[in-house]
């Protein structure tokens, strides 16, 4: 008996081993993981999820203009994604006189929705293996890039809007085939102010308890005949046959939950000595290189209400990866995670002789790429920041497109967006912080450029003004012609460059290691008859868990949801993260929660759940067990971060907004009746 036990308890801990290797698997890979769906509570059957023949929740699931996700929540082609998804189309239809950003927008009418040129949504029908297909080509001669071509342009073309796409998978061991279509009339329906929809903002992010909420609202339009057209005032919303259904009931510690969606990059496999030298070498680099950025943008912004909003935007987006890599350093040491990663590299390793070679192999090849590596990351972190060299490089453009008599909107248009949010002389000490950050690192290379010739404070102050809308430019050209940063863009991309040159093959060959090295994984893994999930790469994936929350430290516990009191508690008037529009506050100390609150009568916010994610996750529906709408997936903890490189469900969390604050906000705050009408709620 007691020997029975034994067997069994052991059996379950073999099998309840999803800590493996990630999680986010294929569409048509879900029949298969049926058995460790239903152990955690799935409630649908695998087709309900996925099917070739159609009728899967994949069909209400859209990349979202190739950067995020979203879903497909009526039967008139609404679509819910988070807020800062849909930042970028918000603020194009923002100005001082009409602030969507500040007031938030709900369309009365169909009329009042608003266009979004270049925004499109892709709809992916169906994922299939085309590794044999692939593989022919590549026997009969062709290279793998040719072969992935090739199998694509063999699928059967009607039209323009269907996307044919074969990526990769286990670097180069097996190919997929993702079928998609392509919508590209989006338009904007809705959104929260700001305050609501960043409620938070940086100091919040990747953080829990967290209390945004992270949506907004589009709708994709059709021509007349249901078929994806570009824009026309002829086009009609989208006729859903079968829009996902919204479940007010939620979900609650342990329930199921799925996540569909378009995570863009993760490093499950990489071996041991290269996730050492991300985390001991690189990450920390980058973070202290952005640190320097952060501070000395942070110090100007709290004292210029100018400044605040010129560099608000590039704050978020530098601090959002700086906050996410502090939480994968400190999260894997934490969990010692990469004792855990050695364990199965060591597993992998003793599988075949070639194993252990590869192992050392890489170990080699990471430490005599490191410096590099390392350099080009100055480059990595330097370039983009560093506003000179974009106006360097804008202006280059603009002056040789003169010289060609060419159009000149573009090029101007580029160079008035990019002083819109200049402040020339902070960028001079940003730069100044970033470039002696880089000197003093006496392991890697530097530039040969006198680069302190660029950040002289008479630079920064000579930098020509741009002419007034519709005068002349010469002025303008003669000052850039004879300005001592012109050629600054040029200069430093050549040094790059010259780095990449060399570091490129390097790099190609130290990839060929990595293809037999996912190859004896694979072996490994069909061999302990277990299934691995391919590394993210912006294709449609499906990841599953539990909802609950965790232990971040000893003696602390994190609940699965928040809740609108947490809203109040947070808010501090005045406060550019945390404060709240009046209207809204008077609302939610209303409390005038209805059909939305939980049991206890409070109105869930924010929850968590144990579902691999990563960034392009980013308004991802997640889904109760029965395949029904409970939340809208926008961060992780950063706690877990590190689940790019190891992915446990002991602290790896995503958070998603829950629906019921969703619906809340969209009827009892902005009384938009028309969107919750056409919506399909289910008690
Ligand atoms: N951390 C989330 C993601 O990676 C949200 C980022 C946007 N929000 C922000 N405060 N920067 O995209
Ligand atoms: N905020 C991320 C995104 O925009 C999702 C968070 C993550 O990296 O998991 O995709």
């Amino acid at each position: 008996m007691k020997k029975m036990l034994l067997a069994v308890l052991s059996a379950t801990a073999l099998s309840s081993a999803p800590t493996w290797a990630q999680g986010m698997w294929f569409p048509h890979e879900v029949a298969s993981r049926k058995a460790d769906m239903k152990a955690l509570g799935m409630r649908m059957k695998p087709e309900a999820v996925y099917s070739a023949a159609g009728g899967g929740l994949n069909e209400s699931v859209v990349h979202f203009g190739g950067f995020c996700t979203g879903e497909v929540i009526s039967s008139k082609g609404l679509i819910l994604t988070n807020h800062h998804c849909g930042y970028d189309a918000i603020q194009s239809h923002s100005s001082l006189e009409d602030n969507l950003l500040e007031h938030g927008f709900w369309a009365a009418s169909y009329a009042d929705e608003k266009p979004n040129p270049g925004l499109f949504v892709d709809f992916v029908l169906r994922t299939e293996d085309v590794t044999l297909a692939v593989q022919s080509l590549v026997s009969k001669g062709q290279d793998p890039a040719e072969a992935m071509k090739s199998v694509a342009a063999a699928q059967p073309k009607t039209d323009a809007s269907w996307i044919y796409s074969v990526k990769p998978l286990f670097a180069g061991n097996r190919y997929v085939l993702t079928t998609a279509r392509r919508y590209p009339d989006v338009r904007l329906v809705g959104t929260p102010p700001s305050a609501v929809g960043k409620y938070g903002s940086d100091t919040d992010n990747w953080v829990w308890p967290r209390h945004t909420g992270d949506f907004s609202l589009f709708r994709v339009y059709t021509a007349p005949d249901g078929s994806p057209a570009e824009y026309s005032p002829n086009n009609v919303p989208m006729n859903v046959a079968k829009p996902l259904a919204i479940s007010l009931r939620g979900v609650e510690e342990g329930d199921f939950t799925l996540i569909y969606g378009f995570p863009g990059r993760t490093d499950s496999y990489m071996p041991v000595s290269e996730v050492k030298q991300q985390l001991d070498v690189m990450l920390p680099t980058r973070v202290a290189m952005r640190h320097e950025v952060l501070r000395t943008w942070d110090s100007a912004m709290r004292v210029d209400p100018k400044v605040k909003i010129q560099y608000a935007s590039k704050y978020a987006s530098v601090a959002n990866g700086w906050k996410k890599w502090i939480g994968q350093i400190e999260g894997m040491a934490e969990v010692s995670g990469l004792d855990t990663l050695a364990a199965r590299e060591a597993r992998v390793a003793a599988f075949s002789p070639q194993g252990r070679a590869l192992t050392e192999r890489f170990a080699q090849e990471n430490q005599r790429l490191e410096r590099d590596r390392w350099t080009a990351l100055y480059y990595q972190e330097l370039l983009p920041r560093w506003e000179l060299v974009t106006w360097s490089r804008l202006t280059t453009a603009y002056l040789k497109a003169a010289a060609m008599g060419d159009n000149l909107d573009k090029p101007r248009a580029a160079l008035r967006e990019l002083y819109q949010d200049w402040n020339p002389e902070l960028d001079r000490r940003a730069a100044v912080r970033l470039i002696a950050a880089w000197n003093a690192n006496a392991q890697v290379a530097h530039s040969e450029l006198d680069l302190s010739r660029f950040t002289q404070a008479s630079v920064a102050s000579s930098v020509p003004a741009l002419p007034a809308e519709g005068t002349s430019w010469d002025a303008f050209d003669a000052q850039a012609k004879a300005h001592a940063a012109l050629g600054l863009s040029g200069m430093l991309r050549e040094e790059f460059n010259a780095l990449m040159a060399r570091l490129s093959p390097a790099e190609s060959a130290y990839q060929s290691g990595m293809k037999d090295w996912m190859a004896l994984q694979l072996a490994a893994a069909a061999a302990g008859n277990r299934q691995i999930a391919a590394d993210a790469n912006s294709t449609l994936r499906v990841a599953y868990g539990r909802a609950g929350g965790f232990s971040p430290a000893d003696g602390m516990r994190y609940t699965t949801h928040t809740t609108a009191d947490g809203v109040l508690a947070k808010y501090r008037p005045g406060d550019y993260e945390f404060d709240l529009p009046e209207a809204y506050r008077a609302k939610l100390e209303v409390r005038d929660y209805g059909p939305y609150a939980l049991s206890n009568g409070e109105l869930p916010v924010c929850f968590l759940a144990a579902n691999h994610t990563s960034g392009g996750n980013s308004g991802s529906p997640a889904f109760n067990a029965q395949g029904e709408l409970v939340g809208l997936n926008f961060d992780r903890v950063w706690e877990g971060t590190m689940s790019d490189f190891y992915f446990t469900p002991q602290r790896c969390r995503n958070i998603m907004v829950d629906i019921r604050y969703v619906l809340w906000v969209v009827d009892r705050y902005a009384g938009a009746d028309r969107l919750i009408q056409e919506m399909n709620i289910v008690r």
